[in-house]
């Protein structure tokens, strides 16, 4: 339901070319073409928006202005006293994180006979696993393989994916679906069985499994209830402050706040895994965000003061189809899955401007050129928009399509007086992902000795660029990897003295290099939560 006289004539440009456009295949775009837009028009291109880190182990490189504030602003414990002697929590594995890479972590750890403490500074499962819709990826159809997998991953990321990690990425997908389909999670299938797969944008195959458009929360539902099933320590409103050390110097627990009382706690463990997820609740260059309140970079500030590297930090995801109407919607996913089940993009004079099937990246600058250079956008309360066609849905794959596919969709639309059955809706980009984070090895370790991480706070799986369902993926594949080999490295350590030692070097170091952002780090939660925030 538009009332906006302009959406409304628009949409009569949109329905009038309906017809026309629903025949059309729109070429891809080369190489050089794809260059071309993502240096003019992908916001990761835009040189004011980053500066240099100052010092830490990735001196000299480009990250996000928000973020370089964060990774260089004043540690939250500065000036606190946190008894280290008494620790609050003894563990073997200590996870950080509940969402999808932290309780696969959690249940293979546990199954490998290691004790388990997962903290999360919500709850287990307020992730941006259980709030993503469009699938996962998985070769393991006849005519597809994981080197096929590889290939479209490798090219989507701009070749630069660490190639052993996205190799095990695509290799253990199959087994990863079989994991999942074990413990019960119940994807999309025909009435033979068979999984019912379809494409994203730069797959040459068909391998996206889903549950219909609500995947992610299908998944972190199963993986929720299987850590509640076994005997892993949940605490949560809880969220890490800081990484601790031995005076070996290696990871060996966290400094924890309690979100609701602010009591500083001790965590002493043998071997710590990182999963905190990404960090779309930075808000880069001021887009809106389809990422839970969570996502605040916290894991990348934890590891990076604790000595670990970044890889790709300056490469972030927005995805190409944010809800740009209403207001109330701004900026929520509307799934990829979407346009691989029909819809076009379209722009305020209905005319179809790109293959709805491009990489992320690449569709998200056609949109923003679109709306800026081309000056072919819809004007909307927050900016301008272009159209996805979603009425072409149910026109080529019959009535009722809608219902079946994207029930999410249907509904996060219905609410707001606008059925996508019948009328299109307004997208633009979002703030989704983040395509860099902590460096790891292919057992998932960092580089400070006995600390993992895995999830979105880890770089490189991907390159400079994710493929739509690599993600959650990736969350399965090397939660798994992290928890078996930060219980097997466990069973070999014996932890020496608790020390914050390496946060006073990094506090020197920061005074050295005259550095002041004015901001306390990690941040926890975002700006506008403030009264939340009990750190504030
Ligand atoms: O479009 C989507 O459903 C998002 C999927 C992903 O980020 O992998």
């Amino acid at each position: 339901m538009y009332s906006d006289p302009i959406m409304q004539q628009s949409i009569r440009k949109v329905e009038a070319a309906r017809a026309r456009n629903i025949r059309l295949d729109p070429r891809r775009m080369s190489a050089e073409e794809k260059d071309r837009l993502l240096k003019a028009f992908h916001p990761d291109y835009r040189e004011d928006q980053f500066a240099l880190l100052d010092f830490g182990p990735n001196r000299g490189e480009k990250v996000p202005l928000e973020l370089r504030a964060l990774l260089e602003g004043t540690p939250r414990l500065t000036g606190s006293r946190v008894d280290l002697e008494h620790p609050d929590f003894e563990t073997d594995v200590l996870i950080i994180g509940g969402g999808g890479a932290g309780c696969s972590a959690a249940i293979e750890a546990d199954r490998a006979g290691c004790s388990v403490l997962l903290v999360t500074k919500l709850r287990v499962g307020d992730a941006n696993t259980m709030m993503a819709e469009g699938g996962i990826q998985a070769a393991d159809k006849p005519n597809d393989s994981p080197a096929q997998h590889f290939l479209d991953a490798y090219g989507g990321g701009h070749f630069a994916a660490q190639k052993d990690l996205l190799r095990k990425l695509v290799t253990e997908a199959p087994e990863a679906i079989a994991w999942l389909s074990g413990l019960g999670v119940e994807f999309d299938k025909a009435p033979d069985g068979t999984m019912i797969t379809t494409h994203g944008g730069g797959t040459s195959r068909k391998r996206m499994h889903a549950a219909k458009d609500y995947s992610g929360a299908e998944i972190m539902r199963t993986l929720r209830d299987e850590v509640f099933n076994r005997p892993i320590r949940v605490v949560d409103f809880t969220a890490a402050v800081e990484l601790v050390k031995d005076d070996r110097g290696c990871c060996a627990g966290a400094v924890l706040v309690n979100m609701e009382t602010k009591e500083l706690l001790v965590a002493k463990a043998k071997t710590v895994i990182l999963a905190t997820g990404g960090a779309g609740r930075l808000h880069y260059q001021g887009f809106p965000t389809s990422n839970h309140y969570g996502a605040t970079a916290d894991g990348l500030i934890l590891g990076y003061r604790a000595g670990a590297r970044l890889l790709y930090p300056d490469t972030l995801q927005y995805h190409p189809t944010g809800a740009a109407f209403p207001a109330q919607i701004y900026g929520a996913l509307v799934t990829e899955k979407v346009r691989s089940v029909g819809a076009m993009l379209v722009n305020a004079s209905g005319e179809v401007f790109m293959n709805p099937l491009e990489t992320r990246d690449v569709a998200a600058a056609a949109i923003i050129r679109e709306c800026t250079e081309r000056g072919n956008g819809v004007p909307t309360p927050e900016g301008s928009a272009v159209w996805l066609d979603t009425p072409m849905i149910e026109l080529k794959n019959g009535a009722g399509a809608i219902e079946k596919r994207i029930p999410a969709m249907l509904r996060m639309f219905g609410k707001h007086g606008i059925d996508i059955r019948t009328e299109p809706i307004l997208v633009y980009p979002t703030l989704h992902y983040q395509n860099g984070g902590l460096k790891i090895t292919v057992d998932g370790q960092t580089d400070v000795e006995n600390l993992f991480a895995a999830g979105e706070v880890v770089g490189g799986i991907h390159g400079r660029n994710r493929l739509m369902g690599n993600s959650l993926l990736d969350v399965i594949v090397f939660g798994r990897n992290a928890g078996i080999h930060a219980a097997q490295k466990a069973k070999t350590v014996t932890v020496g003295t608790l020390t914050l030692a390496h946060l006073d070097a990094f506090e020197r170091e920061r005074a050295a290099a005259g550095v002041e952002t004015g901001l306390r780090s990690p941040q926890l939660l975002p700006d506008y939560a403030r009264r939340l925030n009990p750190l504030k």
